[in-house]
């Protein structure tokens, strides 16, 4: 397969050439841009350096006349490029950092494969085809949310994940940094966040798992997220950190246990589940969660702010009379109210910074919105098309989106919370649904895919979850969806060879490697897949709360 017909995801038009264009660190380059598409292009050249063992290279070459122009102006689509590449150069037009970031990696996967190595190119350079390309996303979010609260990757990590999501031209990365098993920012106003809420001394795997009795834990210092940001907006990625709020937190509470159930004492979790704890929804708090906000929206200028508002346990509100007392002021006769008033007074302040406030499905049920909110649907299908008639969705089902689950029914599979979700389940997501009315299917933005980390300790796991199903997703999100699954697989066949080159430990088509499957202990897989059951399941509580 050329490099012409191996591009993923495909673009929306390719135009083969004759004639081959040589492609060197030192062509002239041209920038008419902001400093960012500077770096971002000097960064793509710096990428063609010579390495230390160039032997076999071809030599020298006319870098004369093979140029190097990045033109960002009016007239392109968001997230769209031009890519014009000729004997005499190459020439990328895009309307801003994402469209450039996107032609820059449609170029690279024109190139040899040792493009994605890091030992640098031979002494002349390399060349690819000539040809055009012109190109825009389906969807404008395409994201990945990488849950660093259950387990915590460091920052090199997310960093390498940039990286992958921008070779891939998704433009979001979320940041899931709470939860009960852990707290991963740094608060210089309330520091006991971080000081106790960011470890814990063992880990369960599994409610009735064995605690392992090892420390795990770790959090990003505010300059590690404004790296993180600036680094992610460099390739054309929004950071979206996701405070998740007022349920999953246990390690809030852990830390500040007096936003809690009053005389309730509380624990970082050891276990893999949700704790069903929450936090009372009081001005008091409120103020607290401002300061906290204020600190990631400095570090990061992130435009989006994700805050939970998923699986709250709302049990001990009523009772509780400070919180009883608010309800009265308010009106309001049950504890939901209260759920959505809470998540609307810190939604107000996100607006007040000109930052735009996402929630998980629970609070668009509970009215927890303001109407530009996004609701960033999990549970079921219904509760997306729900959402829809009134606000704008992003897709992120559990089926076919968590891909913590199972990839086949192998038995050799590594244990999980379940599945399977297999790449051609991915590969047949609809975002916007063709049954749904045009209306609600022009609500959705987009969608993303999940990886819970609660049985994913590292980062080796992680690849094995997210790979190769986040390329189908990106195809799938990028194109609107995949019509012909065969095709797609022979693209991504000769694209694994790129995740070779850069050392993505992805799972092979076949299955698991031997060192990725469960084996016989603690990660053996329990038993067969009941992706049917959890479908079900989902749907179901899709109108609770
Ligand atoms: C979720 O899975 N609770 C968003």
């Amino acid at each position: 397969m050329n490099g012409w017909s191996s591009l993923l995801p495909r673009p929306v038009t390719v135009e083969p050439h004759p004639g081959i264009c040589r492609l060197t660190a030192e062509m002239p380059l041209t920038v008419e841009g902001s400093q960012e598409v500077a770096s971002l292009a000097r960064r793509f050249l710096a990428g063609l350096r010579p390495g230390p063992s160039t032997a076999g290279g071809e030599p020298g070459n006319t870098t004369e006349t093979t140029r190097f122009s990045v033109r960002v102006g009016e007239g392109m689509p968001t997230g769209g490029y031009a890519l014009r590449i000729a004997e005499r150069g190459v020439t990328v037009e895009a309307s801003d950092v994402e469209g450039v970031s996107g032609a820059l990696a449609t170029l690279r996967q024109l190139l040899p494969v040792q493009i994605w190595r890091s030992a640098g190119a031979p002494p002349g350079g390399w060349t690819v085809p000539c040809g055009r390309v012109a190109d825009a996303p389906a969807y404008g979010w395409r994201g990945a949310m990488l849950d660093v609260a259950r387990h915590f990757f460091p920052k090199s990590t997310v960093l390498r994940y940039v990286d992958l999501l921008a070779a891939h031209r998704y433009n979001r990365l979320h940041l899931h940094l709470s939860d009960d098993q852990g707290w991963r920012v740094e608060s210089r106003i309330h520091p006991r966040l971080h000081e106790v809420g960011a470890w814990r001394p063992s880990t369960r795997l599994g409610p009735d798992g064995v605690p392992d009795g090892t420390p795990h834990g770790g959090y990003y210092t505010l300059e590690d997220l404004a790296e993180i940001s600036a680094y992610a907006r460099s390739h054309g990625i929004v950071l979206v950190p996701e405070i998740d709020l007022p349920g999953h937190t246990s390690a809030l509470r852990a830390a500040y246990p007096e936003l809690g159930r009053p005389g309730e004492e509380q624990a970082v979790l050891d276990t893999v589940w949700a704790g069903g704890s929450s936090i009372s929804p009081t001005e008091p708090v409120v103020s607290f969660l401002r300061d906290v906000l204020g600190e990631i929206l400095d570090a990061t200028g992130a435009p989006y702010v994700h805050l939970g508002g998923d699986e709250c346990d709302m049990s001990w509100w009523a009772e509780d009379p400070a919180i009883a007392a608010e309800m009265a002021a308010h009106g309001y006769t049950e504890p939901r109210q209260m759920h959505g008033h809470f998540l609307r007074e810190l939604g107000r302040f996100l607006a007040g910074r000109g930052v735009r406030m996402v929630v998980w499905d629970e609070a668009f049920v509970t009215g927890g919105v303001l109407p530009d909110t996004i609701v960033m649907a999990w549970r079921g299908h219904e509760v997306a098309e729900r959402a829809a008639r009134t606000h704008d969705v992003v897709r992120a089902p559990l089926f076919p989106t968590y891909f913590n689950f199972d990839q086949s029914d192998l038995p050799e599979e590594r244990r999980s919370e379940g599945g399977p979700i297999t790449l051609a389940d991915v590969a047949a997501f609809a975002p916007a649904p063709p049954g749904w009315p045009d209306e609600r299917r022009s609500r959705v933005l987009g969608g993303q895919w999940q990886v819970w980390s609660e049985w994913v300790p590292h980062q080796r796991h992680l690849d094995y979850l997210a790979f190769p199903r986040a390329c189908a997703l990106a195809e799938v999100l990028w194109r609107g969806g995949i019509d012909h699954l065969d095709e797609f697989e022979g693209r991504l066949r000769t694209h694994l060879a790129r995740l070779d080159a850069l050392g993505v430990e992805y799972r092979p088509l076949g299955g698991p490697r031997p060192w990725q499957t469960g084996g016989t202990g603690v990660w053996r897989r329990s038993g067969p897949g009941r992706i049917e059951e959890t479908k079900k399941w989902v749907e179901s509580i899709s109108r609770e709360p």
